[in-house]
């Protein structure tokens, strides 16, 4: 039987890493693209440069490229040839995309666009595609929980890139009867987490103050609620959104909802803490508008994918925890 290609954009962010290391575990060729800044968590939990890491992986086939650039996204999409392509390269913070919205709608809007685009004109009907859509898309929430049918109304560039993105992969599916799912994903979080999110910076926060090498810890709006999962379950369930007979989209969420101030509590606790000695609430911090509350319906994942999540709450803190005290100083 032919080995499975598949491309994966981001491969070096969070659920591109973990989702390589499943893909690989599955017998399949995994392409990558990723940029000559990118840095890589596959096999080393500290990161390794592009160039010393692809020779670790027979079966992982990095190319260069940028989702901005159509003809590098088009020659990595005809050099591989996919089954399955996920899309998971974006500007992913939220917070950031009100700084630069040009560049968050070029990458994270269209460059989803330049994807499907690039499989149609190929003319590689065959190959399925999962699309990183969003909670974000939620944003002023119109009723909780959300789930599939929740009309979207996004609050950040960042979101209504993810938007347009989302209904570009509904358009094409629906005009080009392509496999094209979108995976509408609530916060998930693991070791791996870029340093600026909220949850990887309080528990390096929390390290770092317990062991005397930091001071405060500076946030924004501490009160607003999310519904966080653990990431490697969720890359999971991309993978059966592309095996699943038909496309369609998928909310993946755990279906609690807690305040960043819970998650303060429970990660200082952690290390022996108060954390109200240690947190400046900084204006700078706060985003133009704000996402108040996230809490995810996955019954529709449950029911057509088999998918549940595992990680509870408090078990998420103490992993993120746990990896921070044991890796905190790689990551410093
Ligand atoms: P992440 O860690 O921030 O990774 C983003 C990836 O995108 C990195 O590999 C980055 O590469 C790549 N990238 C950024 N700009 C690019 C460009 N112009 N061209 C090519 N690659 C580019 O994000 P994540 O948490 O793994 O999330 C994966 C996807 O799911 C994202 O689309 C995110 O928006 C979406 N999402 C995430 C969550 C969540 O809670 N994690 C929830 C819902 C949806 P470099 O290493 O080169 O920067
Ligand atoms: N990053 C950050 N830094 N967030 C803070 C801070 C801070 O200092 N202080 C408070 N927060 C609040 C934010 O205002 C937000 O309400 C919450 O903490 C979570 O922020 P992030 O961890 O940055 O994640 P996010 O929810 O904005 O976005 C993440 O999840 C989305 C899915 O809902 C990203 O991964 C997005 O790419 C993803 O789509």
């Amino acid at each position: 039987m032919e080995t499975k290609r598949a491309l994966i954009t981001g491969i070096s962010g969070q659920d591109g890493s973990y989702l390589a290391e499943l893909l690989i575990q599955k017998g399949y060729e995994v392409h990558g693209m990723v940029r000559r800044s990118s840095r890589y968590y596959i096999g080393s939990d500290v990161g390794a440069s592009a160039d010393d890491f692809i020779p670790r992986h027979k079966n992982i086939i990095l190319h260069y490229g940028d989702l901005s650039d159509f003809s590098s996204v088009d020659r990595i999409v005809r050099e591989s040839k996919p089954h399955e392509i996920y899309n998971l390269a974006a500007m992913s913070d939220v917070r950031v995309s009100f700084d630069v919205p040009e560049y968050t709608s070029d990458v994270t809007g269209l460059g989803a666009l330049r994807v499907i685009e690039s499989v149609r004109n190929n003319g590689l009907t065959d190959t399925r595609i999962y699309q990183a859509s969003s909670s974000e898309l939620y944003g002023k929430v119109i009723e909780t929980p959300q789930k599939e049918t929740t009309p979207f109304y996004p609050r950040s560039p960042y979101a209504v890139s993810k938007a347009y993105a989302y209904w570009m992969c509904k358009n094409y599916r629906e005009s080009y009867g392509m496999f094209i799912s979108n995976g509408i994903l609530f916060n998930h979080e693991s070791p791996r987490r870029g340093p600026n999110f909220v949850t990887s910076k309080i528990c390096r926060a929390a390290v770092r103050i317990k062991n005397g090498t930091q001071e405060i810890l500076p946030l924004g709006n501490i009160n607003a609620k999310r519904d966080w999962g653990f990431a490697p379950e969720y890359v999971e369930a991309m993978w059966r959104m592309l095996q699943h007979t038909e496309p369609d989209d998928f909310v993946l969420a755990t279906g609690e909802t807690h305040s960043v101030e819970e998650f303060l509590v429970e990660a200082f606790s952690y290390v022996g803490l108060d954390w109200k000695q240690y947190v400046k609430i900084e204006p700078h911090l706060f985003r133009p508008a704000e996402v108040d509350l996230l809490c995810g319906d996955a019954t529709k994942a449950r029911e057509k994918l088999g998918w549940t999540p595992k990680t509870t709450f408090k078990q998420l803190v103490q992993t993120l925890m746990e990896a921070e005290m044991s890796h905190g100083a790689n990551k410093a």
